[in-house]
């Protein structure tokens, strides 16, 4: 977990190549900072309103904002509440759920950070992740606007093969946590052979889950059979770990006003 956190406060905005040098700029420190007992205590009372919203806290001290503008809701998603918050620095883009904790998002936050790190396709930096005063939690990230279209798909394939060419994993298949693919928990556990996590973490853990559900046993025993089954489907296959997003369906692709493609809302592994 204190890796988590090291990591994201490592990509605040302030030390990120992605966000506008107008937002590098150091801005003034408001009034309200500078050292007279008044404005100490004016202080700490804005402080003390800020510590209720920890959203608002993180993007006027550590994102650099000295003013939200609004926030905007944005559609779109599948499991969070998603806004745009309009700043007099950069928009930023907030996450919210207000009934999971926030291992969903550290897991989104590590996801993303490890596809930006990539340096290939465009990915939104996270910046933070936290607790909400009221239950739930939250993920800051950088805004991307999208463009109209969806983008060149060709583009997009190029883009996601330079990705996983480029973040080859040397601890097998797996990744540094469990995360979640929409809301379902997903098992990362790191092991050194394809066919053993992908019958164990990814088609026997789904299968437990639906039978526990749903109590369907007939599919229980056909996906144990195809488990019992699946090695000699692989002979011949030359597989090598390297970073996927994990979840890439339409709804987590875009564009930005360029053209160029934008990945979103990943669940991220080595396969
Ligand atoms: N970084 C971003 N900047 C701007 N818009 C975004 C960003 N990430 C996501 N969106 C928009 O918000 C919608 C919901 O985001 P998503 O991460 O898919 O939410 P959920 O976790 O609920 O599925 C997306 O479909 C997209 O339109
Ligand atoms: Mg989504």
């Amino acid at each position: 977990m204190a890796a988590n956190v090291a990591l994201l406060s490592a990509s605040s905005p302030s030390t990120s190549a992605a966000v506008a040098s107008s937002f590098l700029s150091r801005r003034p420190l408001p009034r309200c900072c500078a050292a007279s007992p008044r404005r100490a205590s004016s202080r700490l009372s804005i402080m003390a309103a800020l510590g209720d919203d920890p959203i608002k806290e993180w993007i006027l001290t550590e994102g650099k904002a000295t003013q939200i503008k609004g926030t905007r809701s944005i559609g779109g998603g599948c499991i969070n509440a998603a806004q745009r918050y309009d700043t007099d620095a950069v928009p930023f883009f907030v996450k919210t759920n207000s009934r999971i904790g926030p291992e969903m998002f550290e897991g989104e936050a590590l996801g993303l950070k490890a596809m930006y790190d990539t340096k290939s396709i465009r990915v939104p930096l996270p910046y933070k992740v936290g607790s909400l005063p009221t239950g739930g939690s939250f993920i800051i990230m950088e805004f991307i606007e999208f463009g109209r279209s969806r983008g060149d798909q060709s583009a997009l394939g190029r883009k996601l093969a330079e990705m996983h060419k480029s973040a080859k994993s040397d601890k097998g298949y797996g990744f540094h946590v469990d995360n979640t693919i929409g809301s379902t928990p997903q098992i990362n556990t790191w092991t050194a052979d394809w066919i053993e996590f992908y019958s164990k973490h990814r088609l026997g853990y789904q299968l437990e889950l639906a039978s526990r559900r749903y109590g369907d046993s007939a599919i229980y025993e056909k996906g144990q059979r195809l488990i019992k089954n699946i090695r000699p489907l692989f002979d011949g296959a030359v597989l090598e770990p390297c970073l996927l997003h994990g979840d890439l369906w339409s709804g987590n692709i875009s564009s930005d006003t360029k053209g160029d493609p934008v990945i979103l809302d990943p669940a991220c592994y080595c396969k």
